[in-house]
């Protein structure tokens, strides 16, 4: 049979690409086999270098808000860039974007900008150390926040026999080339489990300079947090002084305006977006009180960066929340409409299936199909005990062939943008029901 041009780039890509790719989770790691190597998008459409489409659930990890090669993100990217692409001095634009984050965020009432959400994380981390004088922090099982090596542990799926007690989890690092030293101070706590979250305040909470919890469990697919769950984690943060750092890299500006601090009526002390605040480009913020924020000031916490609020990027993201915000938010409802919508119909298509046991988890516009014999996967454990990735793996692969694109890593999620629209609901639910009748 003869080769595609995707098999012949990952042929080429790999004698000079580690793995054919720059990160793992494009690569064999998720896919198994050959990725499909993609040459443009548009819309909701992504296009792949043999000419085949797909509808794009992925979003570039939720990058995408609006989508592919939007008009006004094009329009934006032509105006300015030939202006100058970067000049790492002060920016009009970095006034205006901080301006419209603190209008619209009521826990923010200063910005720092920065590229990644690994970074903003560092930085919120150290920030946090910096304010408190503590050392810990409680991060959670599942939880990602970056590939550095303070916060990456147990952020992986592992068997559930290494997992340890939940009172005290087996802390289980997830990249060789780390040291014991380099997590020494991190504890970590199962979540969505208050009492286990009682438990370890009681024994850290006076040491913790943090606690940081993503909103909603987005590295397991996807997780809502119990009902008040994430209101007693900010209790609990004040009752022993430790900050409650919200990271909102996925998130943010994606399950409503103001992400799950709106949503689940908090109040940060410290908050960390990435993602979509960049609408398809690299940038990221960490933003907090005037008071918190100020530990970033000269000759406290140490934050740089050459590209940090970068002004493509801030013009960029200037434009993503003008047409996001626009008309009472329409943009951010219509995303979640539409992540509600799919769903829901993907949730009565795997019900129908008399072949799988499968269930769909959504919050707003993020949603995950599970290979799970269970009714609903409530945290990590339940992901790691009864989740079948490879079957979600093949599955995806399969639906790449009927022109649906999503991630084929279980531990991932897809997400909806404004530029999906209800055929494209019909069509993706109908494919997931031929699937789950081959498969
Ligand atoms: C919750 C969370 N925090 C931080 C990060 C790291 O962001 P980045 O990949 O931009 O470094 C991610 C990435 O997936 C994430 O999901």
């Amino acid at each position: 049979m003869e080769k595609n041009t995707s098999q012949s780039l990952f042929e080429r890509g790999s004698k000079v690409l580690v793995e054919g790719v720059s990160s793992a989770s494009r690569g064999p790691a998720a896919f198994g086999t050959t990725p499909r190597y993609m040459s443009h998008g548009q819309g909701s459409r992504l296009y792949d270098v043999d000419g085949r489409e797909y509808i794009d659930w992925m979003m570039a990890f939720g990058a995408l808000p609006l989508g592919h090669a939007h008009p006004k993100i094009v329009e934006t990217v032509t105006r300015e860039i030939a202006r100058g692409s970067h000049f790492a001095t002060a920016l009009e634009v970095e006034v205006e974007v901080a301006e419209l984050l603190v209008e619209l965020l009521p826990h923010v009432e200063k910005i720092r900008f920065a590229n990644t959400g690994t970074e903003a994380a560092m930085a919120a981390i150290r920030l946090a150390r910096g304010h408190t004088g503590r050392r810990k922090i409680i991060k959670f099982e599942g939880h990602y926040h970056g590939w550095w090596d303070a916060v990456l542990i147990n952020s992986n799926p592992q068997p559930i026999t290494a997992l340890g007690h939940p009172n005290s989890p087996i802390r289980i690092p997830d990249s060789s080339g780390m040291t014991e030293e380099s997590w020494m101070d991190t504890i970590v706590v199962p979540w969505n489990d208050i009492e286990a979250l009682e438990r370890a305040m009681a024994l850290h909470g006076r040491d913790a300079a943090c606690v940081v919890t993503e909103g909603v469990m987005s590295n397991m697919g996807v997780i809502a947090p119990a009902p008040g769950y994430l209101n007693k984690m900010q209790d609990l943060c004040k009752q022993y002084g430790a900050l409650f750092y919200l990271d909102e890299t996925v998130t943010g500006f994606r399950v409503a305006a103001g992400g799950c601090a709106e949503l689940y009526g908090l109040k940060p002390d410290i908050v960390t977006y990435g993602k979509a605040l960049g609408g398809g480009v690299p940038m990221a913020a960490i933003g907090g009180s005037s008071d918190i924020m100020s530990g970033l000031e000269w000759g406290k916490v140490l934050h740089f960066g050459t590209h940090n609020a970068g002004r493509l990027a801030l013009h960029i993201c200037k434009t993503m929340l003008i047409e996001m915000l626009a008309n009472q938010q329409a943009g951010f409802k219509k995303i979640k409409d539409l992540g509600l919508k799919l769903t829901k119909e993907i949730q009565e298509v795997t019900r129908k299936s008399n072949k799988h046991k499968v269930i769909c988890q959504g919050v707003n516009s993020m949603f995950q199909i599970f290979f799970t014999d269970q009714e609903k996967i409530s945290d990590y454990r339940d992901f790691c005990r009864s989740v079948d990735r490879i079957k979600f793996r093949d599955f995806s692969l399969k639906l790449f062939d009927k022109g649906i694109y999503m991630n084929p890593s279980a531990t991932l999620h897809s997400l909806s943008a404004v530029v999906h629209n209800e055929e494209d609901i019909r069509v993706t639910a109908k494919a997931i029901s031929e699937t789950l009748d081959e498969l």
